[in-house]
């Protein structure tokens, strides 16, 4: 069985954070559709200058365009023990394609972060990242020009330090937009998706460690199977994967670029 997982929440809820965790700790790819993006405004590639626009109002790039990326992604070699998605799917239309694209593969676990609107709002307003390797960093929790020394993903964070900027979407008025699209498109689809037996609900206002913890039991419940052995699961999966179709284990940007 594959390991198939999809976080839902708004903005701010820590679908990223314990998305790149999870992911890494169970060896599979996290597939993050805002880090995509991100990378191809960064590059300055044709689908960046297409989509730069739209994310700096806080809007949602067109259905066709983000299902091609999210289809082209899945079918990767490292994907087929499975997959955190964070970020998609975001409206109806994107859940129906998710159904299709991954019809043969077994269930796909849905879970949904919960944080009230004004906690979200503090989270993002105070949100850094590292423009190098995408690391976060809480600006309220760390005194002015003293962020931490936290990310070492790359060389150039290693060599000559993090360089913490502010996301062009994390205004408070680009919050609140993408906040309003959220309940307005993403919040229908999320409760159409509560009624399946795979989907938890859990409280994202603990501590992100707390947040882990209870991500990975509401994954074992879901799968009925207990959280010690979801790692195994991708392995005897992997252990299945014809030669040729060799599998990487997931990393925080990862196998994002397109
Ligand atoms: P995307 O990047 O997906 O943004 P988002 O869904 O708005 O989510 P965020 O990244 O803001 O929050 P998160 O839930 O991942 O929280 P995080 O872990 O970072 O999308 C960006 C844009 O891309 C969209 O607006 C749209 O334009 C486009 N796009 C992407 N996917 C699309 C799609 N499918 N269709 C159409 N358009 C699409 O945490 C937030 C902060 O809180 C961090 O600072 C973190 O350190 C902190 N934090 C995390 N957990 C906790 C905790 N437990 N307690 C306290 N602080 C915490």
């Amino acid at each position: 069985m594959a390991l198939n997982l999809v976080m839902l929440g708004p903005p701010g809820a820590g679908k990223g954070t314990q998305a790149e965790r999870f992911a890494r700790e169970h060896g599979i790819p996290k597939v993050s559709t805002g880090d995509i993006l991100r990378e191809a405004v960064h590059s300055g590639s044709e689908l960046g200058e297409k989509v730069r626009a739209v994310m700096e109002r806080g809007e949602l790039v067109g259905d066709d365009l983000i299902i091609g990326i999210v289809r082209e992604r899945l079918l990767q070699p490292d994907a087929v023990a499975g997959f955190v998605l964070d970020g998609f799917p975001r409206t109806a239309k994107q859940a129906g394609a998710l159904d299709e694209i991954t019809a043969a593969r077994g269930p796909v676990i849905c879970i949904e972060i919960q944080v009230p609107d004004e906690e979200l709002v503090r989270r993002v307003r105070g949100r850094r990242v590292c423009e190098d390797c995408g690391a976060n960093a809480d600006a309220f929790e760390h005194k002015a020009n003293a962020l931490p020394d936290l990310c070492q993903n790359t060389d150039r964070c290693r060599s000559v330090g993090p360089k913490w900027v502010a996301r062009s979407d994390d205004s408070e008025a680009v919050v609140r937009e993408r906040l309003k699209i959220y309940w307005r498109d993403t919040r229908p689809m999320i409760e159409f998706y509560s009624s399946r037996p795979t989907f938890r609900r859990i409280d994202g206002l603990q501590t992100p460690e707390q947040v882990r913890e209870a991500l990975v039991a509401a994954v074992a419940s879901a799968l009925g199977t207990p959280a010690s052995q979801l790692r195994s699961l991708v392995m005897q999966k992997l252990s299945g994967v014809k030669s040729g179709e060799t599998a990487t284990p997931g990393g925080a940007r990862q196998g994002n670029k397109l």
